[in-house]
């Protein structure tokens, strides 16, 4: 079978984790990168040993790309998904989708309008010990979701905020702690509970300068479903704890540090359950980098890239499918209307 070609956009931090994962793929291959800024596109391509562009429109002509990995800063990913999709491109784009939902919708309706295939870089969501939790809730193991609570207490020093001027900022990073760290805990949290109804919070910048986005914030929400949650989102928390997600029903409460399972109590306590519990789901490698944004895998990226092939080869929906990816910036950007209004922010 063919293999599928990716083209990369944005060839900086990330970038490099995807590069990696590709050589891990079978069914795929890094064909050609692009980055508005030649040299750092001529290093990428002299290390993989792949053509370079600066022109995304000579980039996107290329018809060995079958796919492209959107890589760019946040607030550029419709700048250059949007053209993509018209070419015909399927797309693996970055967390977050975009900045703001009427940005990251823009994305969505140009892949739906091509017919191409849009999936998002949510690795958390592959992990075994998610897909577990999601299992358990299909299965209603956990009777009625009561509570669930996300943590993501982590340290960014000021040098990673100096690190590129989109960082920090409203327009290209789209938010601090919440946007660009916590947003993979945030997905899995309406990935599992659903949909959120209203949300209370409060947001501060306590210890960085220079930056115009919260590293610091906390908030209560009030989920469609009834059940109720907190959201706890810093890079202020020096040295940085593991991501930790808790989601608790009537008949079973699970707790999720980074990929590890640390706590897996039914009611109906299964010789299964007994099992999960022993091996804690641990090893598996897919980490969240909580003190260095390049302290991850590239494990979840090489997963992903692994599904879009095989979803561009028979049809079937992606794992991470990029119209669910909005759930994140949907739920993130009302936890800012309401901080920054001072009352509780209710969803469409
Ligand atoms: N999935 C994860 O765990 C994870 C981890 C880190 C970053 N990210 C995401 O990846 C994206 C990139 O982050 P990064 O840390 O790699 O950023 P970076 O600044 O290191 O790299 C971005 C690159 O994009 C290039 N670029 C900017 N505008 C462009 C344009 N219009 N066309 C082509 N190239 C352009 C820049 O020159 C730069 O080389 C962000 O959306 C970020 O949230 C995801």
């Amino acid at each position: 079978m063919k293999k599928i070609g990716f083209g990369i956009i944005g060839t900086g931090v990330i970038a490099e984790f995807h590069a990696a994962a590709l050589k891990d793929v079978e069914g795929a291959e890094l064909v050609a990168v692009c980055d508005r800024v030649a040299e750092r596109a001529q290093a990428f391509s002299e290390k993989y040993g792949v053509p370079y562009e600066c022109d995304l429109d000579v980039f996107l002509a290329r018809e060995d790309i079958d796919a492209v990995t959107i890589a760019t800063p946040t607030g550029v990913h419709a700048d250059v998904a949007v053209p993509a999709a018209k070419a015909g491109k399927h797309i693996l784009c970055e967390k977050p989708l975009e900045v703001t939902v009427e940005r990251a919708n823009r994305i969505i309706d140009a892949c739906e309008a091509s017919g191409v295939v849009l999936a998002s870089v949510f690795q958390l969501r592959l992990s075994l010990s998610v897909q577990l939790i999601k299992k358990a809730i299909k299965e209603g193991r956990f009777g009625k979701i009561v509570m669930a609570t996300v943590q993501v207490k982590w340290f960014r020093d000021q040098a990673y905020y100096d690190s590129g001027k989109w960082r920090g900022t409203w327009a290209m990073d789209g938010g601090g702690a919440l946007m660009n760290q916590a947003v993979h805990t945030i997905d899995l949290l309406t990935y599992l509970v659903g949909r959120p109804e209203s949300v209370s919070a409060y947001t501060a910048t306590l210890t960085h300068t220079g930056i115009e986005v919260e590293d610091t914030a906390a908030a209560v929400v009030k989920f469609e479903s009834g059940a109720m949650g907190t959201i706890e989102a810093s890079t202020s928390c020096a040295p940085g704890f593991p991501l930790h997600l808790e989601i608790c029903g009537e008949k079973g409460s699970v707790v999720l540090e980074d990929s590890d399972i640390l706590r897996w109590s039914f009611v109906d306590q299964t010789p299964e359950d007994d099992a999960i519990l022993a091996k804690g789901i641990a090893g598996e490698n897919i980490k969240g980098g909580s003190s260095d944004p390049k302290a991850i895998s590239h494990e979840g990226h090489r997963r992903l890239i692994e599904d879009l092939s095989e979803v561009i080869q028979t049809g079937r929906e992606p794992m991470v499918p990029g119209r669910e990816a909005l759930g994140a910036v949907e739920l993130i950007c009302g936890i800012y209307e309401s901080a920054k209004s001072g009352q509780t922010y209710f969803f469409e």
